[in-house]
This record gives structure tokens, C-alpha cells and sequence, in this order.
């Protein structure tokens, strides 16, 4: 019998939420091995750098790659416990893909020993944790599944969802509360067991198919407040109104807290995670769905307020403040930011200068356009006849007045709404 359940982890998938939690865990003693089909990361990580601009997640995991803690590798061995993080991304047409869910645990299935533990941590449609069971089961047969033993099986399977904010990760995963949801009893106490390694926060324990549909509505519930605020900022603009005094004065109720707008969502889960329950029951999910088509209209609706602007110069350049879904990250995924610059870009609505101080170079969609210069915060500004900014990062905001005293402005996250009456 071993003395404690956990000596080696392994986390599948180390990228935004596998890699900072395979170093937190290997920081707290567990031997760790990370697992990732990305060639590149795998032989970075093992130098004990990352692919991931995430604060302190270096010195951390140069210290546990150094001490023999973490090594990444690219196939699964034997472990006593696995944590799935891999991407479960929508298809075109909206409907998940989780191939990659799938994949991951066909690649542990063949290493599975008796008492093992299996966390799926990546956002998932509601009973996929279940499903994946009954796969890993089909390639197993040797062993026994918590769907068909409940409470005495060889393998215990869970579902607990990330709540980690880029940018405090390390921070967040150790104290944010966590859902725990086991497929059964026996599977729920383990996880929440092997959490306590690391996590200071309240565990609750729930079902799997529970904590699966929490972190749907959690998403769900952001998008849909995310989209009041844009539909504001668009009627606000149509009434002449600054959407941000209104929302600044509204906020002054004591129950009223209304999010800020943007020109978009954007990120890897909050325009993603909605589509989960949409497709689970299309027809009910009404609120879910007008929230989705009002934030990516808010996208569309800010190309145009750009293209009418750009109008009104001979030869308009616009500088284009910011790229990231979100301020001071360099994460791209689904930004409205990018869709904005690659919409304005097709369009041929001017020069334009994109700053983006969070990347080295423009992202391969933007590149090849002769209308689309990278740029810096200097050159955009003495240059453009219009500033457009899309993100609110904490550079932008030191901008001093004279540098935009005689700009056109687009100011679509209020990061300068005091300066409004310059537009
Ligand atoms: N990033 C966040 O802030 C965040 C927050 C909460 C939840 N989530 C969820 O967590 C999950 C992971 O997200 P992420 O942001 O870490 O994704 P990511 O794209 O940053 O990293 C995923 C990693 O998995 C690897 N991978 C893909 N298929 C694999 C396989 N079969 N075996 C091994 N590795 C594989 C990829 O190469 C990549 O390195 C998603 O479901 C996401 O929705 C993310």
C-alpha cells in the first residue's frame, strides 16, 4: 500500500491552464510529468522556459525543471493521476470539437493502472466526462469504470473546471474555489483530495454532469452581461449619449453593476463556452444565443463606425490600439481586435498602424497586406489621423493629451473617456 495516493501527476496538454498547473503541482513535491503533442513546447518546457507569457510561471518552473520535479514529454506514462487540459474548441458551424479531449484519453487509456485517478479539466459540454469513461472503459477492459462498479471501481474519473484569469494564474489557481464533480462518490473525495495539494480555496463537491453545466453558465452568464453592455454602447452611440457616464452613473444604484463594453469578446472560453448549451437545446438556449450574435455584431458594428470615420479624410491613417482579447495579455485568441484590424485590412479602409506592445511582430494573419504596418506607439500616434482603441492596455492609458489633442478617436473600451470631447 502506498502512503500517499498521489507521488506522480501527469497533466495532458500543457499550454494556458496545463503548464502553470503541472509547476504548481510539481512545487509541491509530486513528481510531474507534463504531456503535450507540440514538439516545440515539449523541448522548450524542458529547458524549464515557456511558450506562455504568464507572470512568475518562469521561475517556477525553471525551479521544478531543475530539481527533476516536471519534464515534458510527448507520449503518456504510467502515472497516479492524469489531468486533462487540452482545447475544446467549437467547430465552423458552432458545434464542439473535442477531438482533442478524445485523443488525450485514448493516449492515457493504455497506461491506466488500478487506482488511478482521471481529472478532465478542459471546458467541456455537459455529460462528456461520462462519455469519456465509457471510452476509456471500451479500450480497457481489464479494468473496472465508476459507470459500471459506482464507488468500487479501478479507475476514478472527475470533472473540475478551470477558473484561472491569465495574467494571476498562479495566483488563481491556488486560491480561487473550484467545483469537483465525480462520476461517483468515490471519485469526487479522491479529486477533491488531490486539490488540496495546491488549492487554499472552497472545494465544492458535485456531480460531474454538475460542475460540467457550472462552468458553461459561469461563461454563459459573463457573455450574456458582456452583451448588455455592448447593446447599451450601440443604442448609446445611435442617441449620442457616452455609454461609459451612463454606465458609470447606473453603477451608482446599489444593485446595478453594469460590465464595460468593448468592441467584441473575445478569448478562448467566453465566446466558445455558450456554444456548449446552445447546441445542447438550441430552442431554449434564447438569452444564451441574442447574447452571442450581440457580441460579435458589436465587432461589425465597430469596422463600420471605423470605415465611416476613415471617410472623412483623403488618405486616412488609423492607428489600431491593441490586438489581445483583453488588456495587458499577448493572447490573441478570438480577439475582436484582430477581427476589427483583419476586417478594416480587407477592406482597404486606409494605411493602417497596428501597436500591440504584448507581441513581437503582427500575427500571420495580418501579415502580407501592404495596407498594414506593425508599429509603435510613437509612430502610430505622430502619424494617424485616426486612433482607434480596441484594448485597453495600461500603455495605452498613459497617452498624454497633447498626443492625441488633434486625433479623430474611436475610444471603444472608455479607456479614455475623459478625453472625449477631443473626437
Ligand atoms: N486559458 C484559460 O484561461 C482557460 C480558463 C479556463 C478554462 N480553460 C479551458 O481549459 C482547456 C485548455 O485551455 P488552454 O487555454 O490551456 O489551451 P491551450 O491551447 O493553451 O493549451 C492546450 C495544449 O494542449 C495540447 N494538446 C492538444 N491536444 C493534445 C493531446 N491530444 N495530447 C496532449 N496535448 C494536447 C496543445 O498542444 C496545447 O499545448 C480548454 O478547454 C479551455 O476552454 C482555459
Amino acid at each position: 500500500m502506498k502512503s500517499k495516493p498521489f507521488d506522480t501527476a501527469s497533466v495532458i496538454g500543457l499550454g494556458y491552464v496545463g503548464l502553470p498547473t503541472a509547476a504548481v503541482l510539481a512545487s509541491r513535491g509530486l513528481s510531474v510529468i507534463g504531456v503535450d503533442i507540440n514538439a516545440k513546447a515539449v523541448e522548450i518546457i524542458n529547458t524549464g522556459a515557456s511558450l506562455i507569457v504568464e507572470p512568475d510561471l518562469d521561475v517556477v518552473l525553471q525551479g521544478v525543471v531543475a530539481a527533476k520535479r516536471l519534464r515534458a514529454v510527448m507520449t503518456p506514462e504510467p502515472a497516479d493521476v492524469f489531468v486533462i487540459a487540452v482545447p475544446t474548441p467549437v467547430h465552423k458551424d458552432n458545434r464542439p470539437d473535442l477531438s482533442a479531449v478524445e485523443a488525450a484519453m485514448r493516449s492515457i487509456a493504455p497506461v491506466l493502472k488500478k487506482g488511478d485517478l482521471v481529472i478532465l479539466e478542459s471546458t467541456s459540454p455537459v455529460g462528456t466526462t461520462a462519455r469519456m469513461s465509457e471510452l476509456v472503459a471500451q479500450l480497457r477492459p481489464d479494468l473496472t469504470f465508476p459507470q459500471h462498479a459506482p464507488n468500487q471501481s479501478d479507475i476514478r474519473m472527475a470533472y473540475c473546471p478551470e477558473r484561472i484569469l491569465p495574467g494571476q494564474t498562479l495566483r488563481e489557481l491556488i486560491d480561487n474555489s473550484r467545483t469537483v464533480g465525480g462520476l461517483d462518490t468515490v471519485s469526487g473525495d479522491l479529486a477533491c483530495e488531490f486539490y488540496r495539494i495546491f488549492t487554499k480555496g472552497h472545494l465544492s463537491k458535485t456531480t460531474a454532469s454538475t460542475a460540467e453545466f457550472v462552468k458553461l453558465a459561469e461563461n454563459s452568464y459573463r457573455d450574456v452581461n458582456l452583451a448588455f453592455a455592448n447593446e447599451l454602447s450601440m443604442l448609446c452611440d445611435r442617441l449620442d449619449v457616452d455609454v461609459f457616464d451612463v454606465i458609470a452613473a447606473a453603477n451608482l444604484h446599489p444593485r446595478v453593476d453594469i460590465l464595460r463594453p468593448g468592441p467584441g469578446v473575445g478569448g478562448h472560453c467566453i465566446p466558445v463556452d455558450p456554444w456548449f448549451i446552445i447546441d445542447a437545446w438550441p430552442e431554449k438556449a434564447r438569452i444564451i444565443r441574442t447574447a452571442r450574435e450581440v457580441n460579435e455584431g458589436k465587432t461589425g458594428f465597430v469596422v463600420e463606425k471605423v470605415r465611416q470615420r476613415a471617410g472623412r479624410f483623403k488618405d486616412p491613417v488609423i492607428a489600431l490600439l491593441g490586438l489581445a482579447y483583453k488588456p495587458d495579455v499577448d493572447d490573441l485568441r478570438e480577439s475582436p481586435a484582430l477581427h476589427i484590424v483583419e476586417q478594416l485590412a480587407s477592406e482597404n479602409v486606409g494605411q493602417l498602424l497596428v501597436v500591440e506592445p504584448f507581441i513581437d511582430e503582427l500575427p500571420p494573419s495580418l501579415r502580407g497586406w501592404n495596407n498594414v504596418r506593425f508599429s509603435t506607439m510613437k509612430t502610430a500616434l505622430a502619424e494617424a489621423d485616426l486612433v482607434v482603441v480596441l484594448v485597453g492596455h495600461a500603455e495605452f492609458a498613459r497617452v498624454k493629451d497633447k498626443e492625441i489633442a488633434e486625433k479623430a478617436i474611436i475610444d471603444t473600451v472608455g479607456l479614455w473617456r475623459f478625453r472625449k470631447d477631443l473626437d
